[in-house]
């Protein structure tokens, strides 16, 4: 067993209270590689933002859980090398069993996600609270995030065709029987690329496919019913239109791409809404480089070459949405 104050650390508590009070988001971006890691710790102590490192089941399975540990402890250290000591959160992302749950607490991780988010209304509380009550039982408690409604596209194995808001008239019973730090909801936001059909939006003047607004109203009415709670948002990646087109430049396919606008996110940060995830901006941003590379040098092949300037625009894009949009930055 390692407790991930051994690794230096923190759970979501604080970070969370203090994100509400100040009207800012976390930011919750996957990572599955040194790259990736190397970024997110460099645009984080660039900016003296907070970070929540998050670790989805296939990450896990891809990277290797004692290898992750490890770059954990490493990221703190990185940090603080880097000249800025800032909290860093190791959490998993869309944990869909209790043994999963309990695994990661055991090697390490200050924070865990249950989703139960496609069970009956009384299996999700059952399940979230058999994680809380393990997570909270620890010697350095664990925190847990649990989910409500449902979100399209795919979640690790778990995919929806069709988003179902979160029902604000649930949400008082879920955190009170289950014990849940923060709750991730659904207000239309989805994951991956395409977060929404084209039939559900309009066009501008130069065809880019222009999205439907979040449901704010549900947002509002949940925060109404749970005064001050944590907020999660899942899908929250803008889908860059400049890093869709250079992907398409250099022969790649993503038709039909669309995000969340920043103008929404940058709203959302501002409200109970204090955890705010990222994946799929940062794949983009980081095939963008790679294929440009490729097609300026089809000669290369030291991966140093392709991963470094990936990893450069992943810093650079994760520096912005902290300055920008989720309004970290100065936080930590
Ligand atoms: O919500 C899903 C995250 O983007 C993680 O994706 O399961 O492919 O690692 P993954
Ligand atoms: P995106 O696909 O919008 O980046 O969402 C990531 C996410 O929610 C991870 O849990
Ligand atoms: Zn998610």
């Amino acid at each position: 067993m390692t407790s991930y104050k051994e690794l230096g650390l923190v759970n979501t508590k604080e970070l969370f209270a203090k994100a509400i009070t100040g009207g800012f988001a976390i930011p919750a971006y996957n990572f599955n590689n040194m790259e990736q890691l190397q970024a997110i710790i460099q645009a984080c102590v660039e900016t003296k933002s907070p970070v929540i490192l998050q670790v989805s089941s296939g990450a896990r399975k891809y990277a290797n859980k004692n290898l992750l540990k490890n770059m954990a402890r490493g990221a703190v250290e990185y940090a603080e090398e880097l000249g800025y000591k800032i909290p860093i959160v190791l959490h998993l992302d869309h944990g869909d069993t209790y043994e999963l749950c309990a695994d990661c607490i055991e090697s390490g991780f200050s924070s865990v996600m249950i989703d139960g988010s496609h069970l009956p209304f009384a299996e999700n509380v059952a399940l979230t609270k058999k994680v809380c009550d393990y997570a909270h039982g620890k010697k350095d408690y664990v925190t847990v995030e649990g989910e409500l409604g449902v979100l399209a596209g795919v979640e690790d194995d778990v995919s929806a065709e069709e988003s179902h808001y979160t029902k604000p008239a649930e949400v008082q019973e879920f955190v009170s029987k289950t014990g849940a730090d923060s709750l991730a909801i659904s207000i239309g936001t989805s994951h991956g690329r395409q977060k929404f059909k084209p039939s559900q939006c309009t066009r501008n003047a130069d065809g880019v496919l222009i999205p439907p607004p979040l449901a704010f109203g549900v947002l509002a009415e949940i925060e109404r019913k749970l005064p001050g709670f944590p907020i999660v948002l899942h899908g929250s990646s803008s889908v860059p239109i400049e890093y869709v087109r250079q992907v398409e430049k250099f022969g790649g396919k993503l038709s039909d791409s669309v995000g969340i606008p920043e103008e929404q996110l940058r709203k959302a940060a501002k409200s109970a809404v204090c955890k705010i995830n990222i994946d799929s901006d940062g794949r983009l941003a980081m095939t963008a480089a790679i294929r440009k590379v490729f097609a300026e040098h089809p000669e290369e092949f030291d991966p140093r070459k392709y991963l470094g300037p990936a990893r450069d625009e992943l810093k650079k894009l994760y520096a912005h949405k902290n300055k920008e949009v989720l309004g970290s930055a100065g936080q930590a």
